[in-house]
């Protein structure tokens, strides 16, 4: 027999967690793990970005909160190899773009999953005393990856702002650092 004064006792606890269910929603929290498989992993940019066979990825299919001063990882993304070849047309667009365009690629999360739609839109990126203006052009995948079609690469980390060349340079940043701790917020 169920005491009844363990079920009295259980929903008082729900009623009182109430509160703190509302809070966790807004945090993020790890959605799924991906196991590397391995396969294929053949790429002229470096063996180093592809998947470990049997090593786990964490997924992600929201972001931190979005503020006047989110916390990122800027990282670079080429988007033409210095003369006329421009690799991958970008998603939110459906167009090639330069490493001298202010462009911006973000994590999942805060492309659109969080709520809120950022496709050709514009940030301002905040660093080193200095922030910048970019659009956003596509989406740094933080749900899939370690597939054929994610060219075996990890997903993304979730608080990824990846940069042309032109948004490093115009915040006087050396893109060799490869990653640096910025802050962005919507515009
Ligand atoms: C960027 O940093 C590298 C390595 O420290 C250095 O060799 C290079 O000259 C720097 N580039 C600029 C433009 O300062």
């Amino acid at each position: 027999m169920v005491d009844t004064r363990l079920l009295v006792l259980f929903a008082l606890l729900q009623i009182m967690c109430f509160p703190f269910h509302e809070v966790s929603a807004a945090t993020c929290h790890v959605s799924g793990v991906i196991r590397g498989k391995g396969r294929n992993c053949n790429r002229e940019n470096g063996l180093d970005s592809c998947c470990i066979a049997g090593k786990h990825y964490p997924q992600f299919r929201c972001s931190p909160p979005v503020s006047a001063k989110t916390p990122a990882i800027l990282t670079v993304n080429r988007f033409d190899n210095g003369a006329d070849h421009v690799t991958r047309i970008t998603s939110c667009d459906m167009r090639f773009h330069r490493d001298k365009e202010l462009v911006v690629i973000l994590s999942s999360g805060w492309l659109r999953l969080d709520g809120t739609n950022r496709c050709n839109k514009k940030i301002r990126v905040h660093a080193n005393g200095r922030s910048v203006l970019a659009k956003v052009v596509d989406e740094c995948d933080s749900v899939h990856g370690c597939k054929e079609e994610n060219d075996f690469e990890p997903p993304c980390r979730n608080n990824v702002l990846n940069a042309s060349p032109a948004v490093w340079k115009a915040l006087r940043l050396n893109q060799t650092i490869g990653e640096l701790k910025v802050t962005w917020s919507d515009v």
